[in-house]
């Protein structure tokens, strides 16, 4: 057998090849579009995932999310840009070839099948012994608790549990990648919850790269390492959850993640950072690098707000409309001279809240409020 001695020219490809892996993301989209008949679905998408990274596709309903991730998939092309896999050009590569593991909102099994033949399904296309199929869907079974289920059919499961078998099917191939479309929209609010952590611990356990879609911003930024936040077939950011939500790009960013107040102001000066809301004179965050246009709102989210005067705190006169008591929150509706906005504040068991019709004081620091 021939003895490989490291030459120079080995010691430069290799070098080469580490500076090439470290720039190359495991999924790397570029230009990305795709348009059926008249309607653009997606349009120039360009996206690196890391290996191992878990990503959320998060939007209102006809985004191009399910397209984005059909393209992944294989089960659409796009009409321009391509998909680059582990290095791997896939843009053109019917699905059985990409070795991806794909959960649906329908959960989609095989009714005719026992859940064991389920998750066995794809390991006997990839002609595996019985034994190691065996082996294979049990391993599966224990991950997602489900053991004692092995020769049920799907209708005798419920819906939460027909997604864990979903996911143990999807999983058995060892795919390369995991990609979940809306896959907890069918479940009732109990079982979502206890299935998004589910779905968070075993692609931790498992290191597996996903890519998860949902119209949810709460399951988004509960799950994921970055979101992807998208409308009308565009990326709008990408960034960690708390930077998604502390520092949206834009409006629609800003509106789409979390609860916004966005209040009219006037005479801004943005050397000083100091406009006029309600007649009061604010302070805001400056922010050099933002342009203005069109009528000048403040953005403040509802949480930032305290309820009484504080020093080097904005202060904001004004008149409680109404007060929802939500549980950990208690959400109150403030009218300051005819600007309408939401303060939320903690509850606590001995707090009296206020009253609607109470005069009250809204106070805010300039760090939590921008204008848009
Ligand atoms: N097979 C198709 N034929 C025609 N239009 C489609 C098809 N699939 C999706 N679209 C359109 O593409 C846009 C994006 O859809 P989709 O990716 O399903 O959005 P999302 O998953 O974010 O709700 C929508 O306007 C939708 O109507
Ligand atoms: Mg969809």
């Amino acid at each position: 057998m021939p003895v490989h001695w490291p030459g120079r020219d080995n010691f430069v490809s290799n070098s080469q090849l580490l500076k090439d892996w470290q720039i190359m993301a495991f999924i790397e989209l570029t230009d990305i579009s795709k348009v059926y008949r008249t309607t653009t679905a997606v349009e120039d998408i360009n996206l690196n995932v890391e290996k191992g990274e878990f990503i959320s596709f998060l939007g209102p309903s006809g985004c191009g999310k399910t397209t984005t991730l059909r393209m992944i998939a294989g089960f659409e092309f796009p009409n321009s840009g391509s998909i680059n896999l582990d290095g791997e050009d896939i843009t053109y590569l019917t699905p059985s070839k990409r070795n991806i593991g794909m959960v649906f909102q329908s959960y989609a099994l095989f009714p005719n099948m026992t859940i064991g033949q389920n998750i066995g399904f794809g390991l006997q296309a990839r002609k595996m012994s019985k034994a190691e199929i065996k082996q294979k869907v049990d391993e599966m079974l224990a991950l997602v608790h489900l053991e004692t289920h092995i020769d049920k059919y799907p209708y005798q499961l419920s819906g939460g549990q027909q997604q864990r078998i979903a996911l143990a099917r999807a999983l058995a191939i060892n795919p390369r990648v995991l990609l979940l479309d809306e896959p907890l929209s069918a479940l009732d609010a109990k079982i979502r919850v206890e299935l998004r952590l589910e779905i968070r611990r075993i692609q931790q356990t498992m290191g597996i790269t996903t890519v998860y879609v949902t119209h949810d911003q709460e399951e988004a930024m509960l799950l994921s390492d970055r979101v992807v936040v998208m409308s009308q077939g565009h990326v709008e950011q990408v960034g960690s959850p708390s930077s998604i939500y502390n520092f949206p790009a834009n409006e629609f960013v800003a509106q789409f993640v979390g609860q916004l107040n966005l209040l009219p102001v006037s005479n801004v000066n943005l050397e000083n950072a100091t406009c006029t809301l309600a007649g009061q004179s604010i302070k805001f965050e400056p922010a050099p690098e933002r342009k203005l246009s069109g009528t000048p709102r403040l953005a403040i989210r509802p949480e930032e707000l305290q309820i009484g005067a504080a020093d080097e705190m904005n202060a904001l006169y004004g008149r409680v409309e109404s007060v929802l008591f939500l549980g950990a929150v208690v959400r109150l509706r403030v009218n300051v001279d005819g600007v309408m906005f939401t303060a939320d504040i903690f509850n606590e068991r001995q707090i009296t809240y206020p009253r609607s019709g109470d005069d009250i004081v809204i106070s805010f620091s300039n760090h939590s409020c921008w204008l848009i």
